[in-house]
């Protein structure tokens, strides 16, 4: 028997579907081509307004386990946090689409985004005071249980939260790393050293990290911790 496909659901749509995800609004969200100063707008837009709503469920995540470190209950907090460092891993690896945009036609269409920065994402900004709240939680956390970080065992709640958030830490860096390639690549920003232009903030910002104290001695990429802030400064 044929599923029955008429729309239940309030809203606009033709199909339940469209209504519940609101496809007609999501894809209206872009600039239409006779707009477009050049077609790779489309591109440009669709990595930035995907990477905002992986950023939107990764706050969601941080919030709560924000508040879960807060309730004691590290075991939560750091499957929360685990969802919030995935979704900066697609949000890095969304950057490869970047590959297809040469510096000639992101020139093109620079005029279009006016004095537009992703350092004014809003997702990136709440997603950066969460990590730091998240750090602070912890620390009270810690306190609040009386142990350091060292006396635990590995598999404790508390130790695996920790993990979590070094990954966390780990995967925003990677994010840097390539975000700085591209500012490169497709910017077009000069690696020339000067102080305070933008691939040097860009190539200093690769070595923060939100919660310096849970570093291991050695980073997941093999280099030393000293030779990471040796890059950091580069
Ligand atoms: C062609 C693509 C891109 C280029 C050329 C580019 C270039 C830059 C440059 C030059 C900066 C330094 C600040 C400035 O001068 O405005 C910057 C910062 C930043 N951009 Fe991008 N960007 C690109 C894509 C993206 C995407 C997809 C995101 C995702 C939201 C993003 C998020 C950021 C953030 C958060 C900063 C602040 C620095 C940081 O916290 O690490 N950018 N970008």
């Amino acid at each position: 028997m044929k599923r029955d496909q008429s729309p239940v659901l309030p809203g606009d749509g033709t199909t339940d579907y469209a209504r519940y995800m609101r496809t007609d609004e999501l894809l209206g969200l872009q600039r239409r081509p006779e707009e477009m100063l050049h077609r790779d707008e489309l591109l440009f837009q669709v990595v930035h307004q995907s990477a905002e709503l992986w950023l939107k469920l990764a706050e969601a995540e941080l919030t709560l386990a924000v508040t879960r470190t807060a309730a004691a209950d590290p075991a939560a907090a750091a499957s929360l946090l685990a969802r919030a460092t995935l979704a900066v891993r697609l949000v890095t690896d969304q950057l490869e689409m970047f590959r297809h945009l040469s510096p000639v036609d992101f020139q093109a269409m620079q005029p279009a985004l006016g004095n537009g920065s992703g350092a004014e994402s809003p997702g990136w900004r709440r997603v950066t005071a969460l990590s730091r709240q998240l750090g602070r939680a912890f620390a009270e956390h810690l306190t609040a249980r009386g142990v350091t970080l060292t006396a635990l065992p590995p598999t404790d709640p508390t130790h695996r939260l920790a993990e979590a958030m070094v990954d966390w830490d780990e995967q925003v860096s990677r994010w840097r790393v390539r975000h700085y390639q591209v500012a490169l690549s497709v910017g077009g920003h000069a690696a020339d050293g000067s102080p305070g232009s933008p691939a040097t903030v860009l190539a200093k910002l690769i070595g923060h990290r939100f919660f310096p104290e849970l570093r291991p001695p050695r980073s997941d990429t093999g280099i030393p911790a000293a030779a990471h802030s040796r890059i950091a400064e580069a």
